[in-house]
């Protein structure tokens, strides 16, 4: 082992470090770059594409292709327009919204709760999303302004008629004046087919790729005549136009899901709750997340969605603090009945042990892909002291990713750019590409090859070198320990494969 000194705390990471390395290195983009970007929409570069591609195939190993109850669907993203009519999104989309200029932070104004602060000849309002919070804005405002009498507790929607919105404080950040007036949004894109832009002709890009799911629960059943408890699993874009972005990937208006919808019984759907959200934390922290990196956190029952009995985030802890990376819930039978209902086709499961038709209920995990991207990239990143070949000491930046995770598994690197030594390097690449994902890198010392590896996470690195040519060995150096190992090309692939694990 080559002793090393981290220089920050793994996991720990400036969010600027990482946004900067994804561009240097081909990770991320700004969409549209050269044309000033567009807001919130990013482009995955030729190593961005090739870790997102590992995280979709790394879930859907897991959900899909090891297991017997679970079997996958591509949806079109273009949905008959019901559909969101059906699933509440076409109304709960569009409620009035206020948002903070301060902290950008966004608020129904019927769920936020505000009071009158009367203190001396004057008063403020302040508010919070809920009776704590708002409590700890009156002692925060005690701190500024001694004693005060309290005034009624109103939703923000019911003072508005008595009071200027600039006179409140924000409910997240306490900045006064910084919220805006209420302003009816719906966050679904909208667009129309045919050629005639009308309203008949309106549809919607899916906001979530789980209605995809819903509406053909009957063609999966009945296809593939699977019993409950069985899922259905997708990953797909989905598109919300959301008016808070920001934190690079974490929040963007085009993305990636990777859902599984498991259909259970009835009176079964609080224990299946429960199997899911440890079976996708042990998903998160088996491929590398830190187990003091992501938490649970069930959400209190102001906060539950409309069609869901209970929910539990797995929440990472982002750079700039905890924040949700996947959510489970449970959605009773919220959305075949709704189904059901809008379409007039019972979307019922018939239950041969009872002799009944009974509608399944639903456990939902919904986890991001690109919130995935970053929480990898953000555990993995680590600065640290490392030796040189000289004998000197220099900062070597390493992405530490699961090797399912790295976009390229191993870096074919010849010693010299001449003939024969090409010839072999050549060869090696050829041999282990065919199994993995390898690049050749022949430009500058081997010094600054293997550092620019360790900065794209790649696991393994490969040594061709004169010696080579004679006894047809090369040289296998580990990313985390910088640990070098001879052998003989002929056991290259194997040896690989073990280290890899693939
Ligand atoms: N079908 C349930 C559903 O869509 P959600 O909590 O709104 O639930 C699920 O979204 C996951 O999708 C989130 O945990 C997050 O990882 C990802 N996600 C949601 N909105 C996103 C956005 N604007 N940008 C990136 N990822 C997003």
């Amino acid at each position: 082992m080559i002793l090393t000194t981290k220089v920050h705390q793994p996991g720990i990471v400036d969010m600027e470090k990482l946004v900067s390395l994804a561009k240097r290195r081909g990770f991320v983009f700004p969409s549209s770059e050269i044309y000033g970007g567009l807001g919130s929409t990013w482009d995955y570069g030729p190593l961005g594409v090739l870790m997102k591609n590992n995280i979709k195939a790394a879930w859907w190993r897991a959900m899909v292709q090891e297991r017997d109850d679970v079997v996958g669907l591509d949806a079109a993203i273009l949905m008959h327009p019901r559909v969101w009519e059906a699933s509440g999104h076409v109304a709960g989309f569009a409620d009035p919204l206020v948002d903070c200029k301060a902290c950008k932070q966004r608020f129904r104004p019927d769920h936020v709760l505000v009071q009158e602060l009367v203190f001396g000849g004057a008063s403020a309002w302040v508010s919070g999303i809920d009776a704590e919070s708002l409590r700890k804005a009156h002692q925060r405002r005690m701190t500024k302004t001694g004693t005060f009498s309290l005034g009624q507790e109103l939703n923000l929607h019911e003072a508005l008629s008595d009071v200027a919105i600039d006179q409140i404080s924000c409910p997240a950040c306490d900045t006064v004046g910084s919220l805006t007036e209420p302003r009816m949004f719906n966050l679904m894109f909208k667009t129309f087919v045919g050629p005639v832009e009308e309203e008949a002709a309106r549809v919607y890009l899916r906001p979530e790729t789980a209605q995809g799911i819903f509406v053909n629960f009957e063609n999966v059943q009945t296809t593939t005549r699977k019993k409950l408890p069985f899922g259905i699993a997708q990953i797909g874009k989905a598109f919300r136009n959301e008016i808070t972005t920001g934190n690079f990937v974490f929040r963007c208006r085009e993305f990636e899901q990777m859902e599984l919808e498991y259909f259970v019984k009835p009176g079964t759907d609080d224990e299946w709750f429960r199997i899911w959200v440890k079976a996708r934390v042990d998903w998160w922290t088996g491929l590398g997340i830190r187990p003091e990196s992501l938490r649970v956190r069930p959400h209190g029952k102001e906060e539950l969605s409309h069609y869901s009995k209970a929910t539990s985030d797995l929440e990472f802890r982002f750079a700039w603090g905890w924040a949700e990376l996947e959510g489970v819930a449970n959605r009773t039978d919220f959305d075949l009945t709704q189904h059901a209902k809008h379409s007039g086709k019972g979307l019922s499961y018939f239950d041969e042990e009872k002799n009944e038709s009974i509608v399944p209920y639903v456990i939902e995990p919904s986890g991001g892909v690109d919130r995935g991207f970053l929480a990898f990239l953000t555990d993995a990143y680590v600065e640290e002291m490392a030796p040189t070949g000289e004998g000197k000491e220099e900062l070597r930046v390493a992405l530490q990713l699961h090797p399912a995770i790295a976009p390229v598994k191993a870096a074919v690197l010849p010693l010299s750019r001449k003939e024969p030594l090409v010839a072999l390097a050549r060869e090696v690449h050829a041999s282990l590409r065919k199994h993995w994902s390898v690049q050749y890198d022949d430009a500058q010392s081997i010094g600054r090859r293997y550092r620019r590896q360790d900065e794209i996470g790649t696991p393994l690195c490969v040594t061709v070198d004169f010696q080579s040519l004679e006894d047809r060995q090369v040289t296998i150096r580990d990313r985390d320990t910088m640990k070098q190992v001879r052998m003989p090309i002929v056991e290259l692939v194997p040896a690989l494969r073990e280290r890899l694990g693939f």
